[in-house]
Order: structure tokens, then sequence, then C-alpha cells
């Protein structure tokens, strides 16, 4: 056999495997918006792209500079294999020392000169990326500060945590390794398949030919990899929500004795994410060998042309096939199949890192469900008159939780809520402030429909204590001056006084600096209630809106909370929720509700009067306090 006729097979192998390649190429672009189904897409690559970009708009100059610095790294891998088959040559030769050590010179700065632009490129990538993250970040958790309770309701915690955590890690690593990572191989390929070409076209068709295979086992392992990928990813959301939620509730778990069932529900969601992971690795594990293998190939093949003395010193088109050529050949082929593999490889990435950035944009898409309208004003103060007119309102649409409910507040007037659990108090006091949305009626401050008025203007002169008291993680005093730093320590000791906190405080041993721990459950309920108090006062609300906690009290702090709320009904306007009646006696009125409508109003001893509900309630609890008493 000679040359000339394992030529023809040669051209034929070479056209397939650029065929192939452009149809990767197109593959790999057109296919993409399809692809989304593997990750439960909706949105355009390409939407998802320009939203990207607007991140990354400020730092265009540094990407500049990277893409700079790129090619010069990319410079190694196409001249290092020409300088190599050099080097092969003069060794071969009677060769010259001062020329072959000119070589090596020449070859050592270039390594250098590439390994430094490497550095600096990633150095470079890695503060863009990290920038990039922050701002991602912050968009992410101010977006969600954003939302209305009851879009935040929908939402379970652990989720959220992994948008702002994970997701927004997934696409910083798509700045930072992915994007430039894809351009560089692309440019690899390009450059290195024209540094073949012009080296030599025969054997540049020879490794031409093993690229259709390549393409095959792309097409395969991107189906089992996107499936992968997918998988991990939902098992790392699912654990994330397990854990936020089970974390929180581990009391309960403890309480309940559910502990074992707790940890075979998470060891089954473990185990699930393990699987997932070990299929992860098992995909690229067959993957990576499977390109290593054409690799092997190619080399193989080009040794036995050269070993059968078919290549070795002819000539064709004028180029002479030689030692220097097959050294070059035997570099170019790991350049050229490297980045095709990784390729394959970076684009399920990018898709996951898509997944992620969808996920992101979908919270941040989210519109807040309570916004200020256009023409809302700004109140710099407040009498504290509040009117409700024939409100309805409905967590869920058809399920009436108020009906009709009408009644009307004087500034400085304290107006009590009773009723049994459920009839509504709680959800009336959390309209007020627009924690929610009422779907009829008006509810107007001093005369003004609170949807007029600035939502941060209108909640700043409110006060709300709501039923269960949260603490953050931190001091006594950061939880009652909440980042305020107008707020003096001497203002804080007065407000304590003021609500009786002072009695626990000042037996802490770090008084105000005591530490809270998350949640405050380093202190009792009757303790983070008074706590809460103080918060509220200190902030000088115009009207307080106040949900007693209904958990057990000691008698001697309730007895503070008492006296406390006393005085803060004095304060100014003040709307309450109290558990035991004679806090609430004194009440300039007192709202008697029942199904989430008003059923009677009037003061107590307009009430008792009427011998309606609220005299039934009263007598039920005195006559449990003189059994208590007796
Ligand atoms: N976030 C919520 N989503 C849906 N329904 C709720 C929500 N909060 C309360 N409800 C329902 O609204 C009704 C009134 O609750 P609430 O105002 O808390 O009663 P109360 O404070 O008088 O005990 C109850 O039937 C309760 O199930
Ligand atoms: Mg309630």
């Amino acid at each position: 056999m000679n040359i000339h006729e394992i030529y023809p097979l040669l051209v034929l192998g070479g056209i397939i495997g650029l065929f192939s390649v452009i149809f990767i190429v197109a593959y790999a672009t057109m296919k993409n918006k399809k692809e989304a189904i593997g990750f439960d897409r909706h949105m355009k690559d390409s939407e998802i792209i320009v939203r990207l970009i607007r991140y990354a708009k400020p730092y265009i100059p540094q990407f500049i500079i990277v893409g700079v610095i790129m090619l010069i790294s990319i410079a190694y891998d196409i001249i290092s294999p020409l300088l190599i088959g050099r080097i092969e040559e003069i060794l071969s030769g009677g060769f010259e020392m001062s020329e072959l050590f000119a070589y090596i010179i020449v070859y050592a700065s270039i390594l250098i000169i590439s390994l430094a632009a490497t550095y600096v490129q990633s150095l470079m990538l890695q503060k863009i990326g990290q920038q990039i993250l922050s701002s991602l970040r912050e968009d992410t958790f101010t977006h969600i500060e954003s939302l209305s309770h009851g879009q935040l309701n929908s939402m379970p915690v652990g989720k959220l945590v992994t948008r702002v955590a994970n997701d927004t890690g997934a696409i910083s690593m798509m700045f930072t390794n992915l994007l430039v990572n894809l351009i560089k191989n692309c440019f690899i390929i390009v450059g290195v398949f024209v540094a073949m070409l012009c080296l030599n076209y025969m054997l540049t068709l020879m490794v031409l030919c093993f690229v259709p295979f390549i393409i095959l086992f792309t097409v395969i392992f991107r189906k089992f990899s996107r499936k992968a990928y997918r998988r991990v990813k939902d098992g790392t959301t699912d654990i994330n929500t397990f854990l936020s939620e089970n974390l929180s509730g581990m009391k309960i778990t403890q309480v309940f004795n559910r502990e074992d069932r707790k940890a075979a529900e998470f060891e089954e969601k473990n185990q699930r994410l393990g699987k997932a992971k070990h299929k992860q690795i098992f995909v690229f594990g067959i993957f990576r060998p499977m390109v290593y293998m054409l690799y092997i190939s190619s080399v193989m093949a080009l040794f036995y042309l050269s070993g059968s003395g078919y290549i070795n010193d002819t000539e064709f088109l004028g180029q002479t096939i030689d030692g220097a050529v097959l050294v070059s050949f035997y570099m170019f082929i790991s350049r050229f199949f490297n980045p095709i593999q990784n390729l394959a490889e970076q684009f399920n990435r990018m898709q996951s890192a898509f997944a992620s950035a969808e996920k992101i944009f979908t919270v941040l898409d989210t519109k807040p469900a309570i916004v200020d309208e256009p023409d809302t004003i700004e109140l710099d103060h407040i009498e504290g008159n509040i009117e409700f007119k024939n409100v309805w309102f409905a967590y869920n649409e058809g399920e009436w939780v108020l009906r009709d409910v009408s009644f009307k507040v004087n500034a400085k007037e304290t107006v009590a809520f009773v009723g049994s659990t459920g009839s509504g108090k709680t959800t009336i006091l959390s309209l007020i402030c627009r924690n929610y949305d009422i779907q009829k009626g008006e509810i107007l401050i001093d005369g003004i429909n609170i949807k007029k008025i600035k939502i941060s203007s209108l909640r700043r002169h409110f006060g709300q204590m709501l039923q269960d008291v949260f603490l953050f993680s931190g001091t006594i005093r950061s939880n009652i001056v909440l980042r305020d730093e107008s707020i003096t320590d001497e203002e804080v000791m007065q407000v304590c006084d003021y609500v009786n906190a002072t009695h626990f405080i000042s037996k802490l041993t770090k008084g105000l600096d005591e530490e809270v721990r998350e949640r405050g459950n380093n202190f009792s309920a009757g303790q983070r209630q008074l706590l809460s108090f103080a918060r509220t006062i200190v902030h000088k609300p115009a009207v307080m809106i106040l949900d007693e906690a209904t958990a057990n009290i000691d008698t001697e702090t309730e007895v503070l909370i008492q006296d406390s709320l006393e005085k803060m009904m004095n304060i100014g306007t003040m709307l309450i929720v109290a558990h035991r009646l004679s806090t609430i006696q004194h009440a300039d009125k007192i709202i008697v509700l029942s199904r989430g409508e008003i059923v009677e109003q009037g003061n107590h001893d307009q009430l008792l009067k009427l011998r309606g509900r609220y005299y039934d309630l009263y007598m039920l609890q005195f006559k449990k306090e003189q059994l208590n008493k007796g």
C-alpha cells in the first residue's frame, strides 16, 4: 500500500470530521433552547444572557483586558508544539549548542509568560466574579425584603436560602470560569486546527477522522449529564429546605420523640442527593476515558502511519513530513482533543448555571404584591385616627376572613379586640400597616386611605408588637434599637425602665450587652414580650399595635406586663389584643369579633349591660379566676 492509496480515505474522513465539527457547534448553540427541558426552564437563553450581561457591564474594561491576556496564554498552546518540533529536529541533526539554547530559552520564556498570563487572568476574573456575586446577592436579598407577607408565606425559607447562597454562586462561577474557558477553548480549537493545517494537510485530515466519534460521545454525554445535573440541583434544594425547616423545628421534633423518623426522612433525602452526585460522577467517569481513548487511537494512527514509512520524509503538496512534524503533531493532537472534551462539559455546566440564573430571576421578577402607587404621599406626622370602612379581607381568594368590618378609633384612644381564636383579631391588626392588602372597603388613617400613603412612611408611625416576638441574634441593645444609631443607651435604659424590662436586664451580668441567641431562645416568653415593648416604644410610634402572646407567662412577669401595658395605653393610640379581659377593662372601646364579623362594640360597662358575648366571656374568666383563688 502506498500513500496515494490511503489518501482518498483520509480526505473522506477529514471531510466527515469537518462537518461534524460544524454540527457540534450548531448543535450546542441552536439546541440550547430546547435543552431547557432538562432543567425545567422557561426563559430563553438569550433573555438570560442579556440579563446576566447587565451585571457584567460595569466590568467590561476588565473583561477586555482578560480577553487580551487570554490570547497570550493561548499562544503558548499553539506555538509550543512547533518549538518542540524544531528542537527535536535540531537534536536529531548534528546540532549546535547555541541554537538549541536559543530555542530552549524562547520556549521557557513563552511558558513563563503564558503561566503569568493565566495567573493574572484568573486573579482578575476571581475579583470580578466576587463583585458580581455580591451585587447579585444584595439584589436578591433586597428584593426578598420588598415582598409582602403573603408572598413570603408562600416561599419556603430553605428555597430562598438556596437562591441567595448557592444559585448566585453558580452564576458567578459562570463569569469567572465557564465563559472564559468556553471562549478560550473555542479559540484553541480553531488555533490548533489552523496550525495543524499549515503544518501538514494529511495528518490534519487523519486527526479529523476521529472527530465524529467525539461528537457522538458528546451528544450521548450531554443527554445523561443534563439529567444528572438536574438531579443534583433538585436534591440540594430539597435538603436545604428540609434543613432550614427542621433545624428551626428541632425542639418540636425532640418534644414529640420524632427524632428517628425525621432522621430517616433526612437520610432518604441525603442518600438521594448522594446517588445523584454518584451518577453525575459516573457520567463524567465514562465520558473522559472515552475521549482519552480516541486521543490515544489518533496518536497510535499517527505513529502507525509514520512508522510504516508512509509519511516519513514524504513530500505532499510541497510539505515534507519529518520527525519534527510528527513531534509537533503528537502535541497538537492532545491540545485539540482536550478543549473539545472541555467544551462538552462546560456547555452542560453553562446550562446548569443558566438554570440557576433563571431561578434567581424568577425570584427577582416576583413583583412585590404591596407597593407604593404613583400618587402616594409622605406623612411627617399622624394624629392616630383610624377608621375601617366596610372592610372585606381574605388570605386565599373566596375564603373571607373579615366580613364587612367597620369601626373607628380616635387619636389617643385605646381599642381592644376580643374574640375566640381564629376570629380575625391578628388579621385586623396586620391590615392597618398594610402587611396585607384588603379586597374590599377602605382603611383610613387621619381620613387618608392607607393606599395613598407611602408604605415606609405609614409603617414608621406604627409600632407593631406581633404575636410571636422575634428576636434576632445579637445583644439586647441591638434588638431594641434595630440598627438605629441615633438612639442612645440612656434612651434605651429609660424605655426598658418604662416597660419594666430593667427588672430582669439588671440581673444579667452584661446588662444591655447580654447576648441574644437565635430567635431569642435564651429568654423567657415574658421577657421577650417586654423586650418587644421596649423595641416598639423606643421608636416613638404614634399608634401602637399589640398582639399579646398567648404563651404561658409566669405570674411575676405577667404583673410587669400588665403594668407596662397600662402605661403604654397612655402614650398614644393603641390597638390591642389582650387575653386577660382585666387588662382591657379600661379601654375606650372594646370590639368583639366572631368569625370575622363585629358582633358587639362599646366600653366595658356598656358591653356588660348588653349581656351578650362579651358578658359571657367575662363571666367565664371571672369564674376561672375565682376558682384559681379558691
Ligand atoms: N397567613 C395566613 N394564610 C391563610 N389563612 C390565615 C393566615 N393567617 C390566618 N389565617 C386564617 O385567618 C383566620 C383568622 O386568623 P387570625 O386573625 O390569626 O385569628 P385570631 O388572631 O383572632 O386568633 C383563621 O381562620 C386563620 O386560619
Ligand atoms: Mg391572633
